[in-house]
């Protein structure tokens, strides 16, 4: 009886792997393209494999019984195409349960893959992490500035460690299956209150520039994101769904504690956000 996690060395995955960890009971395996690169915590088996190629996957599969799925297949966030395949290995191996983590529509032929196969699923799917607000340390460290776009509009942001709590119930609890589960922060914020709240933290007034989104877009492409990508982040940020913004009671409901306040996170990242004297120095 072993846990599969893929996507075990991002984000979310990390914090799926640690909170089985520390729930303890059955064993961990973490599924990463080079087991001999990333930092895994020590009890977890960290084995290799390619969602893209499942052939790779073998070794990954045997003994598990439930698996933490990500929908997407490669560092580009290209939709993950080898589902079905993944999937036929999976009820080969025995496997029973199936957590599906998505974020974009395209993402969702992988759910329906698991669903058509028969296991158990449960769909988690955030809208937005707390962690994306890392991509603003540099420009905060080195000027005080945060460049961004749709500075006014309001994002039900989760921190990414509620999310991998809410999988981690899902793999191992009963009654978590046939569910779609969005789990949010307990505010929505704005940027610009966003990086208020960081401001706050680190002591140190932080000027905003709103960013066009063909500003945005060049950005995009000078990172190496796909068109498609590119599109899909300006749609959804110019004319958000309502649940972008929609608190839910989600992550309460599933791990019976409240879902962390951006406040908290930063908290927790302040440094990152902080430059090197101002660490050195503490908070100001
Ligand atoms: N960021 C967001 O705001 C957000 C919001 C909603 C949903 N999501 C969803 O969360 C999922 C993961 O996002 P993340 O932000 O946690 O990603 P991330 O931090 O960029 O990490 C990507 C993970 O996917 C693994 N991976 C990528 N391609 C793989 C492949 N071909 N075979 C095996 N493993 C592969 C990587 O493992 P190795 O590098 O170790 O091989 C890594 O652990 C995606 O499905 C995404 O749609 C993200």
């Amino acid at each position: 009886m072993t846990i599969l996690v893929t996507g075990a060395t991002g984000n979310i995955g990390r914090h799926v792997v640690d909170c089985l960890v520390r729930r303890g009971g059955e064993p961990v395996r973490a599924l990463t393209r080079n087991s001999t690169s990333k930092r895994l915590p020590e009890r977890v088996e960290a084995v290799s494999g390619d969602l893209k190629a499942p052939d790779t996957l073998g070794r990954a599969m045997t003994g598990v019984t439930a698996m933490h799925l990500i929908s997407i297949g490669g560092d580009d966030y290209a939709p993950l195409h080898t589902a079905e395949e993944v999937v036929a290995r999976a009820v080969d191996a025995g496997v029973r349960r199936v957590t599906v983590l998505t974020g974009t529509e395209d993402e969702l032929a992988v759910l329906e893959a698991v669903a058509a196969s028969g296991l158990a699923w449960t769909h988690v799917r955030p809208v937005e992490l707390m962690s994306n607000k890392l991509g603003w340390a540099e420009s905060i460290r080195s000027e005080g500035v945060v460049r961004a776009p749709f500075a006014e509009q309001p994002h039900a942001i989760v921190d990414e460690a509620d999310v991998g709590a809410v999988v981690a119930a899902a793999l191992v609890e009963d009654g978590h299956s046939g569910r779609t589960y969005t789990p949010t922060g307990p505010q929505a914020l704005t940027p610009v209150q966003a990086a208020r709240v960081i401001g706050d933290a680190i002591g140190r007034d932080i000027r905003f520039v709103e960013l066009s989104p063909e500003q945005v877009r060049e950005q995009m492409r000078a990172s190496g994101l796909r068109d498609q990508v590119i599109d899909d982040v300006i749609a959804y940020g110019a004319d958000p769904p309502q649940v972008a913004y929609t608190v839910l009671p989600t992550v309460r409901q599933v791990t019976g504690r409240p879902a962390h306040s951006f406040q908290q996170w930063v908290a927790e990242h302040a440094d990152a956000f902080r430059s090197a004297s101002a660490t050195a120095e503490g908070p100001r």
